[in-house]
């Protein structure tokens, strides 16, 4: 039993519906077998267990781990190139570098910078795109077990428009999947995702294959990419005879439902939100991504209006790093930048994207994206060194709200000091350093 001693922020209302920000100044959490299963001031969950071993954390703030929806395991060596739109930057710069994947041994070697990249963000869950190549894919999953990280993920697939290494065929798609599930859905803290690349990329008979995987693999999840950027989405239109919008190519196929997570959204019709909306399927936004490839600015009003369901997503490596914190202060940058169109961030919302919507994007709402009583203990410590900015403002900030706008604004990797999943602390870069 550990009694974790902290001010802890979390978000468990929702704040586009009212929700405000839980603040502990003193809190108590106490953890047994990786559960929370009380929290309170500190002095009387201590009063109610004197045994239990006390974790002082003061010296930082508490926050739940970050949940990110839409982040590309093999993109961790291209992160940072800039000046080329999306379909320009898959070819000349992901595509390839994918490619290379097909060497297990150079896949584990990314796998293992890739998951390092995640825990030292502070982030402790993730919905991952995959690789191409389902070797690569177990790579992925085994350095996410040695690791602890709770992730969901699965073998990308298309049989056009990218590189004749990277295509398959709706057959070996849905066997391969299946294989991949097999080995690694359900077990530990993984889970499979059913991940055609895009439909530009993936005809009809693989988004069928893709819809039998779902089927056949029960509480299995589904992503992919849709309305990133104005080429894509007419060719898109075009390879599809024109009958259809983006969201309608998945959407024939049942694809998209409750346990959907569509990346991106920033060139939406009214129908299609509609469609999400009705069908309670998740939108990842990921702004860092839609500022470096110039895909837009994210309409979140016109999502929330429809009632659709939007978390964060780092996007690496079109997107520029893994810290959500970042991710957060983009995402508001772009609704200012919106004026009257754009949906005015708070800190609380910015949390809140970055965790409870993120754990509900995922199924996973019950077990993670706050520190209520009875969630999993995930969490990430946000303790900057001293004197640095970060801690110079935690140290002169007015309010919680102002101490959560400083930790978007200021933090980063080298302020986190320590993750727990599960309450397993995992090695964080910077505690080891
Ligand atoms: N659309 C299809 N593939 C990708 C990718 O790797 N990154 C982004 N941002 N969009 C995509
Ligand atoms: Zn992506």
């Amino acid at each position: 039993m550990t009694l974790y001693r902290a001010r802890v922020l979390d978000t468990p209302d929702d704040p586009f519906t009212g929700g405000v920000l839980r603040s502990d100044e003193d809190a108590g959490l106490l953890v047994l077998d990786g559960t929370i299963t009380e929290r309170g001031d500190f002095t009387a969950v201590r009063a109610r267990h004197p045994d239990a071993e006390v974790v002082d954390l003061r010296s930082g703030v508490l926050l739940p781990g970050l949940v990110d929806t839409h982040v590309h395991y093999p993109q961790v060596r291209v992160i940072g190139a800039l000046g080329m739109p999306l379909l320009e930057w898959l070819e000349r710069c992901a595509l390839p570098e994918e490619c290379r994947l097909a060497d297990v041994d150079y896949a584990r070697a990314v796998a293992f910078e890739f998951v390092g990249g995640l825990v030292a963000a502070g982030t402790t869950t993730a919905l991952v795109f995959g690789s191409h190549f389902a070797p690569a894919v177990d790579a992925l999953f085994e350095e996410v077990a040695r690791v602890g990280l709770r992730v969901t993920a699965g073998l990308v697939v298309s049989d056009r428009g990218l590189p004749e290494p990277l295509l398959t065929d709706a057959d070996r798609a849905y066997d391969d999947a299946v294989a991949l599930a097999a080995r690694w859905h359900g077990v530990g803290r993984a889970r499979y995702a059913v991940t055609p690349r895009f439909s530009y990329s993936a005809s009809d008979d693989v988004l069928d294959a893709c819809a039998a995987v779902l089927k056949d693999v029960p509480g299995s999840w589904f992503t992919s990419h849709v309305n990133e950027n104005p080429a894509e989405v007419a060719e898109v239109t075009r390879l599809f005879g024109g009958a259809e919008h983006y969201v309608g190519t998945y959407d024939r196929h049942g694809l998209v439902g409750e346990s959907s997570v569509l990346a991106h959204n920033v060139h939406p019709t009214d129908e299609e939100l509609a469609v999400l909306g009705g069908r309670r399927a998740s939108v990842a936004h990921c702004p860092s991504s839609n500022s470096a490839l110039g895909s837009g600015l994210f309409p979140l009003r016109r999502h929330v209006d429809h009632d659709v369901r939007v978390a964060l997503g780092s996007d690496v490596g079109a997107g520029t790093g893994f810290s959500l914190f970042k991710e957060g202060l983009q995402a508001y940058f772009m609704q200012s930048l919106l004026g009257p169109d754009g949906l005015p961030l708070t800190p609380t919302h910015l949390l809140h994207l970055a965790t409870r919507a993120g754990a509900l994007a995922l199924g996973l709402g019950d077990e993670v994206g706050d520190l209520g009583a009875g969630r999993s203990f995930d969490a990430v410590w946000v303790r900057p060194l001293a004197d640095d900015p970060l801690d110079v403002g935690l140290r002169h900030a007015a309010s919680s709200g102002d101490a959560l706008a400083r930790i978007f604004t200021l933090g980063g990797e080298s302020d986190v000091a320590g993750v727990w999943v599960a309450g397993d602390r995992l090695k964080t870069p910077r505690v080891s350093r």
